[in-house]
């Protein structure tokens, strides 16, 4: 028997002007991206954002259902139509989330299990990470360079 224990590395931003350009920009598509929501029920508005490798950006945002589980989250919204729009280039370098509460609010949304699992499977196919950047509250963020780092022990076949 052995015990194994597991270390992750992520970065925090007092302000979104201390990331790199690059962060910066997909951070403004994502929140531009809540304009898409569709969120009558939870009043919770989610943008996300896809940096794929040839610079091109595809956004996504959360669809809610009268149907609760019907509805899908912003993350898996983005990456599901890259990877239909663009299915020759299933690469890609980020993908950024921005959230606003009822009160209009932006605050923190970190991806759910099954967005986790969805991002896992693309970052396994690619070969390389796929880093996660979120807008947290007060203008804050947070840098998580791969997406196994928020869901070891993915389910894979
Ligand atoms: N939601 C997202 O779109 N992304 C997240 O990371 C967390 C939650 C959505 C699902 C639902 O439409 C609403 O936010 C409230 O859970």
């Amino acid at each position: 028997m052995k015990t194994v224990k597991l270390d992750i590395k992520y970065s925090e931003y007092s302000s979104l002007e201390e990331m790199c350009p690059a962060d910066q920009a997909l951070v403004r598509e994502a929140i531009e991206a809540q304009k898409g929501s569709y969120a009558p029920y939870s009043r919770f508005n989610v943008g996300a954002a896809v940096l794929l490798e040839d610079g091109t950006v595809i956004r996504g945002s959360n669809q809610e259902n009268a149907a609760y589980p019907s509805g899908l989250c912003a993350e898996r919204t983005a990456i599901f139509a890259a990877s239909s729009q663009r299915p020759e280039l299933r690469d890609y370098e980020a993908l950024a989330i921005a959230a606003r509460d009822a009160r209009g609010t932006l605050c923190e949304a970190s991806p759910c299990g099954a967005c986790r699992q969805v991002l896992a499977e693309y970052e396994s196919l690619q070969g390389h990470p796929l880093r996660i950047v979120l807008l947290l509250a007060d203008g804050r963020a947070r840098v998580v360079p791969s997406v196994a780092d928020l869901l070891p022990f993915s389910f894979a076949m």
